[in-house]
């Protein structure tokens, strides 16, 4: 549907008045009425980099979900306050990991005697107090678009026999590891409260290289091989491309995977003429749809498939953070405490420093 007016008037208004002040950055999946307002706009890895670019903004506006407003506020300068339109827009995978589950699991590979060889890889999708984590057992941060070079150098860094504990997407852990690094299916364990209760033993976890967290994305575990299938069927020709969050058998039906960043370059690259059926969250979708006309650009599958947490961000609450910054009032201010800042920032810096 059409922004209301009257609230872009005073979106532009309130943006206008605030000037260089605030800085706001927006990931792909936010809607267009709120994407419109966006300075900079980007996948996770991209808006991580882009977050500590304006130094003299004192505010950030963040249009994304909780874990990225969290990052955003440690790898800025003390001075900036980093503020989320709507608390409420957490992210359903970073909630699957809580430090204390992973604190246990880190406890339960030391007893089967690999703890030594373990190093923590965290995606960005994941709280600061878990990517903290990596940092103090040194580990690092990942996004979808540089998983597989954070886990090279996480075997490079720490020896061949080194296991990584990647949390907490299954699947992101385990179509990197196997189509990126070469390792087989079998090398893989999935580790969860659950699946550790059901009957993972120490020698499956002493013998696995990579152990993944139980977690998933709700948005994306809704693609299927049959939606691929069907969509093949539908359009002759068409190229398929998903997100890395989708499952294994998904990503070996598609034609090329890639993250965010990767898939608005690809479809602009493409030439006039072609068909893409992408996996991945429809505000995005319907955009690049909409960008490229010339296109034939539409969803993998046939259902709807948004993502509710990125979509509370909405035109009335991005007006409400930007009117109360005119009137002097921080609302939302997303702020780890110093002491985890640091350690997550040592891991995220890790990341930051990854060759290529
Ligand atoms: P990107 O790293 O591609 O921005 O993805 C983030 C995300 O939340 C995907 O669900
Ligand atoms: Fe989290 Fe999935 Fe939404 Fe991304 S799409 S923010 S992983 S719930």
């Amino acid at each position: 549907p059409a922004s209301d007016p009257d609230l872009v008037e005073r979106a532009r208004h309130a943006k206008a008045a605030l000037g260089d002040s605030v800085f706001v950055l927006g990931h792909h999946y936010q809607r267009d009425e709120v994407i419109q307002f966006a300075d900079v706009t980007g996948d996770s890895f991209k808006l991580a980099r882009q977050a500590a670019a304006r130094p003299d903004a004192p505010y950030i506006v963040f249009c994304g979900v909780h874990f990225m407003a969290e990052s955003a506020d440690i790898l800025t300068g003390d001075d900036q306050r980093v503020i989320l339109p709507d608390l409420a827009a957490g992210c359903s995978m970073a909630d699957m990991a809580r430090i204390d589950q992973v604190e246990d699991a880190w406890d339960a590979l030391t007893d089967a005697g690999v703890a030594e060889v373990t190093v923590p890889v965290t995606y960005m999708n994941s709280s600061a107090d878990i990517k903290a984590f990596c940092g103090r057992n040194g580990g690092v941060v990942c996004t979808s678009s540089n998983a597989a070079r954070a886990l090279r150098w996480a075997y490079e860094r720490h020896g061949s026999d080194t296991k990584v504990l990647f949390l907490p997407d299954q699947h992101l852990g385990r179509n990197t590891a196997v189509r990126d690094l070469g390792l087989a299916l079998d090398d893989c364990v999935v580790y969860g409260p659950r699946r550790r209760s059901g009957g993972l033993s120490d020698d499956d976890l002493a013998s696995a290289r990579m152990v993944l967290w139980q977690g998933h994305c709700s948005v994306h575990g809704r693609f299927s091989a049959e939606s691929v299938a069907d969509v093949r069927e539908r359009v002759p020709g068409v190229t398929v491309m998903v997100h890395p969050e989708c499952t294994h058998e998904v990503v070996l039906a598609a034609d090329r995977v890639g993250s965010t960043e990767a898939i608005i370059t690809t479809v602009a690259e493409a030439p006039a003429g072609t068909a893409w059926a992408i996996g991945t969250e429809l505000n995005l979708v319907q955009r690049l749809a909409a960008e490229h006309p010339d296109k034939g650009v539409m969803f993998l599958d046939r259902t709807v498939c948004f993502c509710s947490t990125m979509n509370r961000i909405d035109l009335p609450h991005l007006v409400w953070a930007l009117e109360s910054l005119v009137e002097g009032t921080v609302v939302n201010q997303i702020r780890v405490d110093d002491d985890t800042a640091h350690w997550a920032r040592v891991a995220l810096d890790r990341m930051l420093a990854l060759p290529g």
